[in-house]
């Protein structure tokens, strides 16, 4: 449970969980600042320490993390756990979330199919992640993937390849743009996989480096 995640984290320098959903549970849930609340089952808020040094912004919640109401506790959250153990980054270091809170999805037969938030969704959504800014103030900003990208430098035509290994800066957080997770489960062959997992892994580890 959530207290127990809280009395786990106690002893711990980066004490405080925050649950943002939590935080404002009213206001994130009553969001009406686009239309994906109406197909979502709930909004996924963020999770990690309230003084993290790292955030790592997603997408947007996947179906397991739309169900559960939590960020990353699906197949993409797996790669990334796997990811930051092998970069050397404590999980106790990171805060998570997502770039649009709510899961954007299409039917296909019995499956709900992720469809990529467009640019005025993206944009609304960056009220709560400025939100979570405000309330962890991360040093080291992790950049998941094109859509994470656009919203963390505030700028809907921002490419994902061509910043591949590099840090940037957006008023004073260091962006570190790299792979989105899903690309490295999903990639066309296993030799792009393991090509994109290593990029994560390398971004994380500098992530950790930056943060220290
Ligand atoms: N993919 C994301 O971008 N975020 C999640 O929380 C899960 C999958």
């Amino acid at each position: 449970t959530r207290e127990q995640t809280m009395s786990t984290h106690a002893e711990a320098d980066l004490s405080e969980v925050l649950v943002v959903p939590d935080q404002h549970p009213a206001t994130l849930e009553a969001c009406r600042r686009c239309r994906l609340w109406h197909d979502a089952t709930q909004g996924v808020g963020g999770e990690g320490p309230r003084h993290a040094p790292i955030m790592m912004v997603g997408e947007q919640p996947g179906d397991k993390e739309d169900l559960a109401g939590r960020p990353f506790v699906g197949p993409a959250g797996a790669l990334l756990d796997a990811a930051l153990a092998e970069a050397g980054v404590d999980r106790d270091e990171v805060f998570v979330t997502n770039a649009v809170k709510h899961f954007k999805w299409a039917q296909r037969g019995k499956r709900r199919m992720h469809k990529t938030p467009g640019q005025r969704e993206i944009e609304a959504c960056r009220y709560w992640l400025e939100k979570e800014y405000e309330a962890v103030d991360p040093r080291v900003v992790v950049a998941l993937g094109a859509t994470a990208l656009k919203s963390v430098l505030h700028d809907y035509r921002a490419g994902l390849r061509d910043k591949l290994g590099d840090v940037l800066e957006w008023e004073g957080r260091l962006i570190v743009p790299t792979y989105h997770p899903s690309y490295a489960l999903r990639a066309p062959d296993e030799s792009a996989r393991k090509q994109a997992y290593d990029t994560i892994v390398s971004a994380l580890r500098q992530a950790g480096r930056l943060a220290r």
